[in-house]
């Protein structure tokens, strides 16, 4: 894994940019999973204005989510919600190739094995860019929930916190696994802020363990960890 560390959040927002900008100008039809979360939302922004100006155009690629929480699509924490809010609507994203877990499927199981399927389909990701959690979990693969496919996982407390609007448990997610996201050619993971940094010395020095989801990334053959110097200060 490379890690590079720039001075700021804004240094990694603008250096995600960047690679996936030119990830999709060498295919503009790649296929690309894509983060939910505060981390992502710079990067978003900054690709938003790009586009604006001319210069990135994400209309031919296709986009599969990480993950998405089980709740109806109308809910505003929903990543369907935010996906349309941050990322599809501003980036241009054909409203055929927006892919995301159904929160509402009446057989969530079915609903993981459909969404493998529509990755396979499609010919597998060529990219994914990932967030990191302060307790080391990438996309919901939450310690001890970690999975080799896309599965269902239940959020602990401080998860569905993190989703706002005084959201009470239980909670149940669809999360893409462990070896789905490792599937990908290209790795970009981004982390900002002293919450992330024990979480990302675990994943460099920790041995391999559920306990710690994010150990079990590292030795992909092209990942990339772009982190400020507040989620560097333990490396
Ligand atoms: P955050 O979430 O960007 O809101 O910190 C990261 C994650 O849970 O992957």
């Amino acid at each position: 894994m490379r890690i590079e560390v720039l001075p700021s959040a804004a240094g990694v927002a603008a250096r995600g940019a960047a690679l996936f900008s030119a990830l999709v100008r060498a295919n503009p039809a790649l296929v690309a999973a894509l983060p939910t979360g505060r981390t992502p939302i710079a990067m978003y922004q900054k690709l938003a204005t790009e586009r604006t100006a001319g210069n990135f155009d994400l209309s031919r690629a296709t986009t599969f989510n990480l993950d998405e929480v089980l709740l109806p699509k109308s809910s505003p924490q929903t990543f369907f919600q935010f996906m349309t809010r941050y990322a599809w609507d501003p980036l241009g994203v054909s409203s055929e190739r927006r892919f995301i877990p159904d929160g509402a499927s009446a057989d969530p199981a079915q609903e993981c094995e459909r969404y493998e399927s529509e990755i396979a389909v499609r010919g597998g990701l060529e990219l994914a860019i990932l967030g990191i959690g302060a307790d080391g979990h990438i996309a919901y693969n939450l310690p001890q929930q970690a999975g080799p496919r896309t599965h269902v996982v239940t959020l602990d407390p401080a998860t569905i916190a993190t989703l706002g609007g005084g959201l009470k448990g239980p909670l149940r997610a669809i999360t893409m696994g462990v070896a789905t996201i490792l599937s990908a050619k290209r790795i970009l993971l981004l982390a900002t802020g002293g919450s992330k940094a024990e979480a990302l010395r675990r994943m460099r020095d920790d041995p391999q363990s559920e306990a710690w989801p994010c150990t079990l990334f590292r030795d992909h053959q092209d990942l990339t960890v772009i982190a400020d110097r507040a989620a560097a200060s333990q490396l």
